[in-house]
């Protein structure tokens, strides 16, 4: 079985309370499964809830990894609101960059993104680098993208999984990066298209993550 990661991406959701929920519902969701063989679970919550994922992985023995949604470029200074990888690191294994919202609405640049690659790579997180173009430069350093067609997030309008594989085949050729997720209105129904794609690795979950009930029914069928 090929490893798959299954990234949950909280976006600007979810309270103190509604994250101990979630954790709750998803353990006993996650404890029917039995063995998660080669899947890789990361949830990415918003900042402030980094410390309270960790706790709650702990106390619930889920094998779930933590990720950031974004990083700053500086190391830790008087960089008023940036949230550096060192702390991120005390919490998380991976850190999602370049997701194409950080572009749209907080203006960020590949220029800027290739500094945040730098600083994640220097605080040993693993960065899950986004793209919505396949043509795009990846930065060194990167070892897993997800391919997320801006048309596709949030809109139920998947990508094809014919789409999806192609650019997929097309990133890993060229550039140096090991795996290629897919994410865009992925849902219990649809990820198992895109999961067993040969050149797709896993998938960048959204909206659908949100429930725990939603989020473990994609971890058993991807
Ligand atoms: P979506 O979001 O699953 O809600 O489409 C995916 C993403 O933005 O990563």
């Amino acid at each position: 079985m090929k490893k798959q990661y299954i990234i949950a991406n909280w976006k600007s959701h979810k309270t103190v309370d509604e994250t101990e929920e979630w954790f709750e519902d998803m353990a006993l969701k996650v404890h029917e499964f039995g063995d998660l063989e080669e899947k890789v679970i990361i949830v990415c919550p918003p900042f402030p809830l980094l410390p309270i994922c960790k706790k709650l992985i702990h106390q619930h023995k889920l094998p779930f990894f933590i990720g950031s949604q974004d990083i700053s470029p500086f190391a830790e200074g008087a960089y008023t609101g940036a949230v550096d990888g060192k702390l991120i690191r005390e919490f998380a294994d991976y850190a999602i960059i370049g997701h194409s919202e950080r572009r749209k609405y907080f203006g960020e640049t590949p220029e800027l993104l290739a500094e945040k690659v730098g600083t994640a790579r220097a605080f040993g997180l693993q960065p899950i680098y986004c793209t919505a173009e396949k043509e795009e430069k990846i930065p060194v350093g990167v070892d897993i993208v997800a391919y997320e067609p801006v048309t596709a997030i949030g809109s139920g309008h998947p990508d094809s999984p014919e789409n999806a594989e192609a650019v997929a085949g097309f990133l890993k050729q060229k550039n140096s990066v090991l795996y290629v997720l897919y994410g865009g209105s992925v849902t219990a129904t649809n990820v198992n298209q895109f999961s067993e794609q040969s050149s797709i690795n896993g998938v960048l979950v959204g909206g659908a993550s949100l429930s725990p009930q939603d989020f473990a029914a994609i971890i058993h069928h991807a």
